[in-house]
């Protein structure tokens, strides 16, 4: 049975090489006028993007300001700075260059200069946001999907805290999209990447609510277009073709697109990955794959139906057993494939080693910010969860 649905996916989509020349065209199109550019650690400003971004604004009579230094897991310190820095400089439009964490920077930086009182709040679930200072998007690497998604992930550092706040607000107003300027990430980075892509459309596959056969059909079509380019990619990163068909999937897993008709999606996943962000500092995609296995089995029982499917048209298992080994096939498969990017399939690979109060904090903390139970594949208590994170170790 399909379920009702809004999809709201307003991003404006600018897909090619060379794309980046047309940002003074498309900040002025929606409206700005005063622009802080925001990027990370260094690699925009290595590659030369970052001046060349200046150079279009300058050209193009657009004043700017530029904040750097946005680290993986993006910091809320850097976000009062920038909303500081904003408002010293009159700023009227954010434009984030980078990946999900500059671009969830960004967002939260809308958030704060639109909202009264402390933006922490949006990400404590205390308060909803009434507006957000309009984000535009330069995207250098395939990975969250923030480019087009509701969604803005933040940690409050001190307190080890990572935490997402959503709403359809602050949906970028464009999205630059060239594939070239991802040439430049390390493999691992392309492989977390390719591995979060593929959880967002699998935590919206995976649910016991309702389903819509035209959006199972997308989903697995997308799976399996990641899982090729992603093995093209490891062996011939320069390869264009495959980076643009994982630049796209990127914004497509997790616009809604994948979500639409069923109830909306699992996200355990995601959720035990983000208390992992938040006390390990671990890498995004990387942490998902660490936890995926061991959710998937300790859940597939109560969503069999589900797991048999995705077995047979994502990972290709044919193989006559019962269903219970179908799925069971179908998550070895996938713990094979994650091996070949050279991604993680348990928290020791990863490199973590949480002890036994750990996981109960961690498992607490998901379920406080799920406000009170967690999932739709199987709903979670606490319990279940410290149960999945020491199947995960
Ligand atoms: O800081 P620099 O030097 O740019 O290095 C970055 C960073 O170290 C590097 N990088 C990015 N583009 C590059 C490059 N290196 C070389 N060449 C390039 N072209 O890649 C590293 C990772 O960057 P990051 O922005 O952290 O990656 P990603 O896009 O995976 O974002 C991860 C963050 O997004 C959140 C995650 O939790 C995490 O905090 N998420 C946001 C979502 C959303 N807003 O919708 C949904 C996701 O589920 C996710 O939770
Ligand atoms: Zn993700």
């Amino acid at each position: 049975m399909a379920f009702d649905f809004d999809y709201f996916s307003p991003t404006k989509v600018v897909f090619g090489r060379g794309a980046e020349k047309r940002i003074g065209e498309l900040i002025r199109e929606f409206g700005g006028s005063r622009v802080l550019i925001h990027y990370g650690g260094k690699s925009a400003v290595k590659s030369g993007l970052i001046d060349r971004i200046k150079e279009a604004l300058d050209k193009d009579g657009i004043g700017h300001a530029e904040l750097g230094g946005v680290v993986p897991n993006p910091r809320l310190s850097l976000v009062y700075e920038g909303i500081n820095l904003c408002r010293e400089k009159n700023i009227d439009f954010i434009l984030a260059v980078g990946g999900g964490s500059v671009i969830d920077s960004s967002k939260a930086i809308g958030y704060g200069l639109a909202n009264e009182g402390d933006v922490w709040d949006l990400f404590r679930h205390v308060k909803e946001a009434e507006g957000c200072c309009p984000v535009g998007v330069v995207l250098t690497i395939a990975a969250a999907g923030s480019e087009t998604s509701d969604s803005c992930v933040i940690t409050k550092e001190d307190e080890n805290r990572k935490r997402a706040y959503g709403s359809n607000l602050s949906r970028p107003k464009f999205a630059v999209m060239n594939p070239e300027l991802t040439m430049t990430l390390p493999d691992y980075q392309t492989q977390a990447g390719c591995a979060d892509i593929m959880m967002h459309t699998m935590e919206r596959y995976f649910t016991s609510g309702g389903n819509m056969e035209l959006t199972d059909a997308i989903s697995e079509g997308l799976l399996r277009v990641v899982m090729k380019n992603a093995e093209i990619l490891h062996n011939d990163p320069m390869n264009y073709d495959a980076r643009a068909e994982i630049m796209w999937a990127g914004s497509l897993s997790h616009n809604t697109l994948t979500g639409c008709g069923n109830d909306g999606g699992d996200f355990s996943s995601h959720m035990m990955e983000h208390e992992m962000g938040g006390m390990f500092d671990v890498t995004h995609g990387a942490g998902l794959t660490a936890i995926w296995p061991s959710w998937a089995r300790y859940c597939m029982d109560s969503c069999l139906e589900r797991f048999v499917k995705f077995a047979q048209n994502v990972m290709g298992v044919s193989e006559i057993g019962s269903d219970r080994e179908t799925a069971e096939q179908g998550i070895r498969r996938m713990e094979e494939f994650y091996h070949r990017i050279g991604m993680p399939v348990n928290m020791t690979e990863l490199g973590i080693a949480p002890t036994d109060e750990q996981i109960q904090v961690m498992a607490e903390e998901t379920i406080k910010a799920a406000g009170g139970s967690q999932g739709s594949a199987k709903v979670l208590n606490t319990e279940d969860i410290i149960k999945i994170y020491h199947m995960a170790k």
